[in-house]
């Protein structure tokens, strides 16, 4: 069986450091890793306009911004196929006929979809495309049979169902769909990369965030702010790491060879750590190191995205070739569906007779 990669992201705004860690520098590792047959990669604006019907231009305008993120972190558009998911006709076909295979229930289950509809308020208001946006998403990763999907492990619910529903259509119609894996982040701490802030995970509608596409001024003074450890207000007080941003943040990005480059006085990070946790060590210093290590990790993201905004037709030319290829691949699936559900008619006369 072929190894197939099948993400994406909601174009609703810029991606961030959540994003990089959870996802993005796993999909460009797994791409550069040449184990794959195939890589496709969503920029789902269709999903993103389930809650967001009221402001298409947010959506319209964050499509071409999420293609720059994902090309300026190191994808490689010769080696993976990047497209827009509303230009996929299978895509919404696919969806109409799973519904049919999920019940109301379920999908009121669905763990993430409740937060989400917590944290945007809808109460009773719940938009019915939002509800079911899970089963379109079955639909986005089954259309290009993708054996492995790299997310952040919030998605996980999105897997389980999608699971489900190609158990279900196998079992009423025979074999034809494949049961996708999700692909995790083996870096703890970017699991759930909080925000500067320290209190929840990363998010736009928090303003936590810190940016790919942010100024190295911006990144410099979102790390001097982060929040560290309350109890820590003296230097030589004993720190915490626990909960404590700064270290969180080293955890998911810091190298062996930042030190010798920046703070050759510490070995690495666990020396740095047993200082900051007996006292002597001052958060400022901390902040500062990692600040190093945040723009030595951004520089060569931020080169690459410069080099792109001054070829954006060549970006354009990607978008539309990448959904070109994706469209093929959609509607080869959507075909082999609708003839496992023998409603090909005009394929096969006899089903109509
Ligand atoms: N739901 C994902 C998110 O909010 C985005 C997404 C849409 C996606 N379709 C997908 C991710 C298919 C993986 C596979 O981040």
């Amino acid at each position: 069986m072929k190894k197939i990669i099948l993400t994406g992201d909601r174009p609703t705004g810029h991606l961030h450091l959540g994003h990089y860690v959870g996802s993005l520098r796993e999909r460009v590792e797994l791409q550069n890793s040449n184990t794959f047959d195939e890589i496709y990669i969503e920029i789902a604006d269709a999903q993103a306009l389930t809650d967001n019907a009221d402001n298409p231009e947010k959506v319209r305008k964050n499509v071409l911004q999420v293609a720059l993120d994902y090309l300026s972190v190191g994808i490689d558009p010769s080696r993976a196929c990047i497209f827009i998911q509303s230009a996929i006709p299978a895509i919404a076909e696919l969806t109409v006929y799973y519904l049919n295979l999920v019940t109301v229930a379920r999908l009121e289950r669905n763990p993430t979809v409740k937060a989400e509809i917590q944290q945007k308020h809808f109460e009773a208001s719940i938009p019915a495309g939002f509800m079911c946006y899970p089963v379109s998403q079955a639909a986005d990763i089954t259309a290009f049979m993708a054996t492995t999907v790299p997310v952040g492990e919030d998605q996980e619910p999105m897997l389980e169902q999608t699971r489900e529903i190609v158990r279900k259509f196998n079992d009423i119609y025979g074999e034809t769909l494949v049961e996708p894996s999700i692909y995790l982040t083996t870096n703890k701490a970017g699991l759930r990369l909080p925000g500067i802030d320290g209190k929840a995970k990363m998010s736009k509608s928090l303003g936590n965030g810190i940016y790919l596409c942010d100024t190295p001024e911006d990144v410099e003074k979102k790390i001097m702010s982060m929040y560290t450890d309350p109890t820590h207000l003296r230097r030589d007080d004993p720190g915490h790491l626990e909960g404590n941003t700064v270290f969180t943040y080293l955890d998911a990005f810091c190298r062996p060879e930042y030190f010798p480059e920046f703070l050759p006085e510490y070995a690495n990070l666990d020396e740095l750590k047993a200082h900051y946790t007996k006292g002597g060590l001052g958060d400022v210093k901390v902040k500062r190191f990692l600040n190093k290590v945040m723009q030595a990790e951004l520089e060569p993201i931020r080169a690459r995205r410069h080099e792109w905004d001054q070829h954006l037709d060549d970006v354009m030319d990607i978008l539309k070739d990448g959904t070109a290829k994706a469209n093929a691949k959609a509607n080869e699936t959507l075909h082999s569906v609708k003839k496992a559900m023998r409603i090909n008619y005009f394929e096969d006369g006899n089903l109509l007779k």
